[in-house]
């Protein structure tokens, strides 16, 4: 069964057929031209955290591709109730088509994978987001034309958006330069298996050195859900980690900005920046609706490789 749990679960050239998938998907969805390629299917979106862009361009994805979207909080299912993942798993999967869950621990969802007779889809975990990376890529791409070689600068916190890039350093080839607050890195053992498929990943201490000649500038919420009970101490540890206009500046002229949202503009990134004119984070969210249809499509046409 194929799973799209990773970023590393796609090989590079079924992401050009992906990406060029999502393109025409795209146009056709402007052009008003119908696309239903998953005509009668229904997926299963399994929610245990909060979600704004995820949920609307999943749900709005399926009903444009022609399927059905079942929204399922954790607390109105029994799962929130704590009917085992294994058990869970089997019965949804007997029922639908596709099974797409944001939850806390990775081992969840590769739990819940294991037991699923269908593809099942990391909508964000605390370990990774790929659905959100694979989207700024494909954004990136879309303005800028390839990632390979380009050098991709983080800021902020070793979380599930940066674990994503760093698996995506080993896909697409970039170079990624990452500053973030000491005891708040990355996982290493995650680094450690991306470096060993080939990422090339340097870390700085200062987010100034860190973004010289980027290409692209990145950062995500200094808090991410679950931490709520830290943001405070959070906010001291991460005081210097603001991608503001001087950051910025020591990338390169044509350097974009993404942030995957939701943003707060004085903490993680200052207004001027996400508001500026190389700020593409508008299209980076709605991109999300066009890769994600594309991803749909993809899996559902792999499901037995
Ligand atoms: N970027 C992202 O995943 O947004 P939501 O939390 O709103 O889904
Ligand atoms: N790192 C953030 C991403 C939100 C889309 C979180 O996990 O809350």
């Amino acid at each position: 069964m194929r799973h799209f749990l990773s970023l590393l679960d796609l090989h590079c050239d079924e992401v050009d057929a992906l990406f060029a998938l999502a393109t025409t998907l795209k146009r056709d969805h402007y052009a008003g031209r119908p696309h239903r390629f998953l005509e009668g299917k229904t997926m299963a979106m399994i929610f245990d955290k909060a979600s704004t862009r995820t949920r609307v361009s999943f749900e709005a994805g399926i009903f444009q591709l022609g399927g059905h979207a079942l929204f399922l909080h954790a607390d109105n299912t029994q799962l929130g109730r704590g009917e085992p993942l294994a058990d869970s798993a089997k019965v949804l999967s007997r029922m639908v088509d596709l099974i797409m869950i944001r939850t806390f621990e990775h081992d969840s969802i590769i739990e819940f994978a294991k037991h699923s007779h269908v593809p099942v889809i990391n909508a964000l975990t605390d370990l990774l987001h790929p659905c959100q990376v694979l989207t700024d890529i494909f954004t990136y791409q879309e303005h800028r034309g390839s990632i390979k070689g380009k050098t991709v600068t983080w800021i902020g916190d070793g979380n599930n958006m940066l674990h994503s890039w760093i698996n995506g350093a080993a896909l697409f080839g970039y170079h990624l330069q990452v500053a973030s607050p000491i005891g708040y890195q990355a996982d290493e053992m995650l680094m450690r298996d991306a470096i060993g498929q080939g990422a090339k990943i340097t870390f700085m201490a200062d987010p100034l050195d860190a973004a010289l000649g980027a290409d692209l500038i990145t950062t995500d919420v200094w808090a991410s859900m679950g931490q709520e009970q830290e943001q405070e101490i959070r906010e001291k540890a991460f005081v210097d980690y603001q991608v503001t206009a001087e950051v910025m500046a020591r990338g390169n002229d044509d350097a974009l900005f993404m942030h995957c949202l939701p943003a707060h503009r004085g903490e993680e990134v200052a207004a001027e920046v996400i508001d500026g004119s190389q700020s593409v984070v508008w299209d980076e969210a709605e991109n999300r609706l066009h890769v994600q249809k594309a991803l749909m499509v993809f899996l559902m046409q792999h499901a037995k490789d």
